[in-house]
């Protein structure tokens, strides 16, 4: 049974946080992650930024070029991240589960924070197209909320298994020399992989194979344009 959330006034008590505070809550936050305001709670994988440009002179400006297509689709997959778990948290019942979606997606957040920081030490910036990816990645996060416990974790655990691909992916991809990156891609990938487990250990529903076709389908367009967009 679902348990009412609850919202802390001035005088000490508490009231029902209704849906519309809800979905006024989710604008707030969908407006701090698009405007870079949110901040990580852990400390970034790579260490202190650079003092000077010397790391990034470690890179020639083709592979500067590219490492920083690569982190602009990471950084845009974690926009999506966010806005698919807060989205799958809004209408689901379960206040267990509602936490577990909440957890994960505050690690994407530190992520998603890695991933900005690590573009403006390349000099680069993050999708021009975010706020799309958000308000789309937000609704089919809360279809998937209307879908069941089962299958809203098994679209998690899917997400997280295609992401760890990705990741892996990128992990070759990344010029050698770039370490600042591929220790924050490491970092993410193990989380990604915890994330996974967690659903599926929460009792995530194996998703039909044309869902899984659709999605990686889906990836694709926002990967191939965000590495230039
Ligand atoms: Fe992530
Ligand atoms: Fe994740």
């Amino acid at each position: 049974m679902d348990k009412p959330s609850t919202l802390p006034t001035p005088s000490g008590f508490s009231r029902r946080m209704s849906v519309l505070d809800r979905i006024f809550s989710e604008l707030g936050r969908a407006v701090q992650v698009l405007d870079g305001s949110v901040h990580a709670g852990r400390p970034n994988p790579a260490g202190k930024p650079p003092l000077s440009a010397d790391e990034s002179a470690a890179l020639s400006q083709a592979e500067q070029k590219h490492a920083a297509g690569l982190m602009r689709v990471n950084h845009v997959g974690e926009i999506c991240a966010q806005a698919l778990y807060r989205g799958q948290a809004l209408f689901c019942r379960d206040a267990s589960i509602r936490q577990v979606l909440h957890r994960a997606a505050a690690e994407e957040v530190d992520h998603l924070v890695w991933c900005r920081d690590r573009l403006h030490e390349l000099q680069s910036r993050p999708s021009l197209l975010n706020p799309l990816w958000y308000a789309g990645s937000f609704s089919l996060g809360v279809l998937a909320s209307r879908a069941g416990v089962g299958k809203n974790l098994g679209f998690m655990a899917e997400t997280e298994k295609q992401v760890e691909q990705h990741l892996d992916r990128h992990l070759s991809d990344l010029p050698a020399a770039d370490t600042r990156s591929r220790d924050i891609v490491t970092q993410m990938r193990d989380d990604e992989i915890s994330h996974r487990n967690t659903a599926e250990t929460h009792g995530a529903h194996k998703l039909p194979k044309p869902v899984q076709l659709a999605m990686k389908a889906m990836s694709k367009v926002m990967t191939t344009t965000a590495y230039r967009l």
